[in-house]
């Protein structure tokens, strides 16, 4: 490990620890990190006396780096290039049952070690001169790194009731490294679940977004799913699991479906908000499922009453309200459009229509749309891709020819007005309707001048003549 710890600061911490007569260790994340090669700018530098002293030192040795304290944690953080540097005494933690906050007290190596989650997150490397790199390693955290194990370093009842978040930490890591929880710790959080109610909302769904990121989300949600944390996390997800069989007919298992959606949505793009249209794109089935005995299951509507439940589903979850929540009630709006599309005769307007719709998400929506065919089927699978690369074709040459992704009215209703000299009232309304209509449809082409010849038709219909109102308006 010795040859691991290259940057300079280190040798300069180490420089000054020396001079002060202090043991410190870097520990924690980086260290995993550093052993796993994943790059990693946040270092945690453990010290058995003061934090805060040797902060203040190694800044005033680096000049110009200003150290944040933290009197009350008995920390201090320093920005140097661009890692973030914190310090903190060894130390002792105990914990209340009601609360994520403990009570503190100094320690040493092994107490510091111990009040931490992981194994692997226990891992410290020496920067006294004598031992400068050598890792401390009592609870078999690089063991456990190799054999890709998450396990606790003490019973894990004391390490997850401490402090439950680490229940979604413990699968969040599995799912971002591809490690296996120990089945002692998977025990545990099962039996914890309940806990995971004492931690704040937006905590849990950092760990949650982790693991949507993470490059197969679906092990996470199986996790997530297993230990039971699902129920409390995301209940309208848990909901989409189970088969219900009628005169013998079964609908698929809608939790195993969307997890796999997410998967195939997460090989091809790191869009947060992509994952969770998958994640939620079927989100209403279980309120929308019908049998009917000559039709079977059916699921009417879900993909709109789906788009009207995601504002509450987003403000429970504390997510935020903003354009990232419209564009994946566009997204679950939509999500059956191109497969509906593509089963019929792919025409001109439908394309036109849909382009419309979805506007600059369009391709998202395909992407989506695509992952959603999730059959076993491979007959069945081989087609519906054709026919998607069909609508994507037509999506090309309507796109060329009609420019609807960002369609603008080419006629205004300010010229209508005019043109009519009348004051705002429904006709305006009713002759701009059926000039976009009239643009879908493909009579006429998005262009001024035929939507303009286009106006003047609809208006005489309508009882408005150009030349009789061309008169100052009254
Ligand atoms: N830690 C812990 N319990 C928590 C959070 C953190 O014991 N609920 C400890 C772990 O030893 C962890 C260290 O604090 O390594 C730093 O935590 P953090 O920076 O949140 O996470 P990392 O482990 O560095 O991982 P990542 O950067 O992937 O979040």
């Amino acid at each position: 490990m010795k040859n691991k710890l290259t940057h300079p600061v280190f040798r300069l911490i180490s420089d000054i620890a020396e001079e002060k007569g202090l043991t410190c260790f870097v520990i924690g994340g980086f260290v995993r990190d550093l052993i796993l090669r994943r790059p990693s700018k946040d270092i945690d530098i453990v010290v058995l006396g003061s934090g805060i002293d040797l902060a203040e030192n190694v800044a005033s040795r680096l000049g110009k780096v200003q150290v944040s304290i933290f009197k009350n944690f008995g920390t201090a953080m320093l920005r140097y290039k661009d890692y973030e540097i914190e310090f903190v005494g060894a130390r002792k933690e105990s914990y209340r049952r009601n609360s994520r906050k403990p009570i503190v007290e100094n320690g040493t190596l092994e107490d510091d070690m111990k009040r931490r989650d992981f194994t692997m997150n226990t891992l410290a490397l020496s920067l006294n001169k004598s031992s400068f790199g050598e890792l401390a390693d009592p609870f078999g955290g690089l063991n456990d790194l190799k054999n890709k194990v998450i396990r606790t370093p003490l019973d894990p009842d004391t390490t997850y009731s401490d402090d439950p978040l680490r229940m979604m930490r413990a699968i969040r890591f599995a799912a971002e490294l591809n490690f296996t929880i120990d089945k002692v710790s998977l025990k545990s959080i099962t039996k914890n679940k309940e806990r995971i109610t004492i931690v704040s909302q937006e905590r849990i769904m950092e760990e949650l977004n982790r693991i949507i990121a993470a490059p197969k989300p679906s092990s996470g949600f199986k996790l997530l799913e297993k230990t039971g944390l699902l129920s409390s996390v995301l209940p309208e997800i848990q909901n989409l699991k189970g088969v219900e069989k009628k005169n013998g007919q079964a609908h698929k298992d809608n939790f195993y479906h969307t997890i796999k959606v997410l998967d195939n949505v997460a090989k091809k793009s790191n869009n947060l908000w992509l994952r969770w249209s998958a994640l939620l794109h079927d989100v209403a089935k279980p309120a929308t499922k019908k049998f009917e005995p000559g039709t079977g299951w059916s699921f009417h509507g879900h993909e709109y009453l789906g788009a009207k439940m995601i504002p509450g589903i987003f403000r429970r979850l504390k997510l935020p309200l903003g354009n990232s929540m419209k564009y994946v009630q566009k997204l679950v709006k939509l999500h059956l459009r191109p497969i509906v599309l593509s089963r019929d005769e792919v025409t001109d307007s439908a394309v036109r229509r849909l382009l419309f719709d979805a506007g600059d998400d369009i391709d998202d929506l395909m992407l989506l749309c695509e992952a959603d065919i999730t059959s076993k089927n491979d007959t069945r699978v081989k087609q519906y891709m054709s026919n998607f690369k069909l609508v994507r074709k037509k999506l090309k040459e309507i796109e060329e020819k009609d420019a609807i992704r960002n369609f603008q009215p080419p006629i205004s209703g300010e010229l209508i007005m005019e043109t009519f000299h009348i004051d705002p009232c429904r006709k305006v309304g009713i002759i701009k309707n059926a000039i976009k209509e009239a643009i879908l449809e493909g009579e006429i082409h998005n262009n001024y001048e035929e939507a303009y010849d286009y106006m003047i038709k609809k208006a005489e219909e309508l009882g408005l003549e150009k030349e009789k109102n061309n008169l100052p308006r009254s």
